[in-house]
């Protein structure tokens, strides 16, 4: 959530914050600001709105300096407007800091500060920090040993940068619970929220860990603990290319990243399985598989689209493994003091790797002793870096703030996990290599569900006025449902809700009319005919039906509105194909309602506050 850059280097910085906040936008974008360095002020430039609006207030200012920092942000305290945009300046200018996350302890430092004369003109916590910081610096000491100073007396989450207008070519910055890199780069240095901001400047980066504070000049840096012990620290080489973060001819993100499943889906499998034994190989979770096994229960925890992930996974693991699997809200798991031993193991599930819930409910499940594996995207993020071991679904970046190919890779690394363990209890080799095969082709499958997409478009204009949808799904299809009201809700601010097709009768039932479309997993399974008789109820109360459907299917054709047909695959792949009609028709409605897929309303694509 809220995104920061910052350079220190001979260049004008300008150009090179505004291209980062581009980058980093679909992490909030509420108001973005930059502050820059200009003989001997720092001049700032903040509007509310998108990056663009402040690209277009700067291109008729003059400001010229190599040394700068800038931030987008999703409001936390205070409304979203220009003044409580970022970057925040100390009361007298002389100070200026960028901030990710929430100062818990604001209020009384604030009343501190004023105590001390200083006075604020924001809402924020942030300008709190900045002035907490001034108020070191005054003493006397360096931009950097006041930072440590304030921070020192802060509670909470944060990942800062600081200038100072006497500091001409240096940048300090720490981290705490929200992520924070240095990019490295010849005679500059960059600084970034995450590495979308650096990869069209350099691939060699540094990720700082919680509680580490840190300074930057353009050919040099240095890292140390709050307690000003040095640290020394790897440098990572980032693996991604700057195409895989630009649209590459598509309107939107969002699009792109539902038409990219063919491949994303072949890089998450890629080089996993050996189809000879029926057997998956997770190098990642290499040397714990039998801890695992040995393991009372898995928990499985996340939050949003990657939960719902978790539900299949539920599905997925105890089908293959046998062992009792439950799945846990991240937000909810550390408020209710749940009981953890070390005899569990608790996957956590996360697109970006920094979802704050998922991040403190990992935490936890380490402190009580459970062994922790995380699935994750995002190379490097603090997810992660903090499990014992896991897996990486290697999707590759997602930018549209609704979760589409991330979804698709999580249940194919789960049914790869099901595999590794299920083979080691009660999963046959041939079960095991039919669902190796069904992987093998599950690309394909997907770009035939894609093939779709105008057919899907098509019956989408139709319910551009709707104002509620239920969808409804069983057994492994349950979390489809939810996953697809989720993605309608999202991107195009219609009411949606996920039901088990057989709870209908036990209430939603009321809701249906004529103004109420259900959209229904209907595939041909073991509870295919439970699911047409929940069908028929629908259709006897005037209630229209879109139906995902098997390609031959013709028995619920005739008895719907609306079709879309996928093809068929072993039942524990299922859900990656009828994801996908839920996931485009979300898209088109949104886009035929003009709204913006890509940044909806209130969202930011990772959730870094608790
Ligand atoms: O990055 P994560 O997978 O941890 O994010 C979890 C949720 O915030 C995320 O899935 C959210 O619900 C998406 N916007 C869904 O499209």
């Amino acid at each position: 959530m809220c995104g920061i850059v910052g350079y220190v280097g001979e260049q004008n910085s300008a150009p090179i914050l505004i291209d980062g906040l581009k980058r980093l936008e679909y992490r909030g974008y509420d108001s973005a600001g930059i502050g820059i360095i200009c003989d001997g002020k720092i001049e700032l430039v903040k509007e509310k709105g998108k990056v663009s609006v402040l690209e277009e207030k700067i291109n008729g200012n003059d400001i010229n300096g190599t040394t700068g920092i800038g931030h987008t942000r999703w409001a936390t305290h205070g409304v979203p407007n220009q003044i409580n945009a970022h970057p925040h300046f100390s009361s007298d200018n002389e100070l200026m800091l960028v901030h990710n996350g929430i100062i818990e302890n604001y209020k009384e430092l604030k009343e501190f500060l004023l105590r001390k004369n200083y006075s604020f003109k924001s809402d924020t916590d942030t300008e709190v920090l900045v002035n907490l910081i001034h108020y070191f610096y005054s003493e006397n000491l360096s931009l950097f040993e006041a930072t440590r100073q304030a921070l020192l007396k802060v509670n909470g989450t944060y990942g800062i940068a600081v200038l100072s207008r006497n500091n001409k070519e240096r940048i300090v910055i720490a981290k705490n619970g929200s992520p924070l890199v240095i990019g490295l780069g010849k005679g500059e240095n960059f600084i970034a929220s995450d590495v979308n901001a650096l990869i069209s400047h350099t691939k060699n980066v540094i990720y700082l860990e919680d509680g580490e504070i840190g300074e930057i000049t353009k050919d040099s840096y240095y890292i140390k603990s709050l307690n000003n012990d040095s640290i020394e620290k790897e440098v990572n080489k980032i693996e991604m290319d700057l195409d895989e973060i630009t649209k590459s001819g598509y309107q939107h993100f969002m699009l792109k990243e539902i038409m990219d499943q063919p491949n994303s889906l072949n890089d998450t499998i890629r080089g996993r399985t050996i189809l000879e034994e029926g057997i998956s190989k997770l190098g990642g979770l290499q040397g714990f598989e039998e801890r695992i096994l040995q393991s009372k229960r898995i928990i499985i925890s996340a939050c949003g689209t990657s939960w719902h992930a978790a539900l299949v996974g539920e599905y997925l693991l105890e089908k293959c493994t046998g062992i009792p699997v439950e799945v846990e809200y991240a937000s909810e798991f550390r408020y209710r003091n749940p009981i953890i031993s070390s005899e569990d193991t608790i996957i956590f599930i996360s697109q970006s790797g920094e979802t704050a819930d998922t991040l403190a409910a990992l935490k936890e499940a380490k402190r009580k002793g459970a062994l922790v594996l995380g699935i994750v995207n995002v190379v490097g993020s603090s997810i992660a870096r903090a499990s014992d071991a896991g897996v990486y679904i290697h999707a590759g970046p997602e930018i549209g703030v609704a979760s589409t190919k991330a979804f698709t890779s999580q249940i194919a690394v789960l049914i790869l996990i099901a595999l590794l363990l299920g083979r080691r209890k009660n999963l046959s080799i041939v079960d095991g290599k039919e669902i190796i095969q069904s992987l093998n082709s599950i690309s394909d499958l997907v770009q035939e569900v894609l093939e779709q997409n105008s057919v899907i478009e098509k019956i989408a204009e139709k319910f551009v006025n709707a104002k509620n949808f239920l969808y409804l799904g069983r057994g492994i299809h349950f979390p489809v449902a939810l996953e697809g009201a989720l993605k309608l809700k999202e991107i195009s601010y219609i009411h949606a809700e996920g039901y088990p097709a057989a709870e209908m009768k036990h209430g939603p039932i009321a809701l249906i009319d004529e103004n109420m479309p259900t959209v229904f997993i209907a595939p041909k399974d073991a509870i295919y005919e439970k699911v047409i008789s929940n069908i028929e109820e629908v259709k006897a109360r005037n209630g229209e039906v879109i139906a995902i459907i098997d390609k031959d299917d013709k028995y619920i054709e005739n008895l719907v509105d609306h079709v879309i047909r996928i093809p068929r695959t072993n039942e524990l792949l299922m859900p990656i194909l009828t994801v996908i009609p839920l996931q485009l028709l979300a898209y088109h409605i949104a886009v035929k309602k003009g709204l913006n897929v890509d940044q909806p309303r209130n969202l930011a694509k990772s959730v870094t506050v608790e």
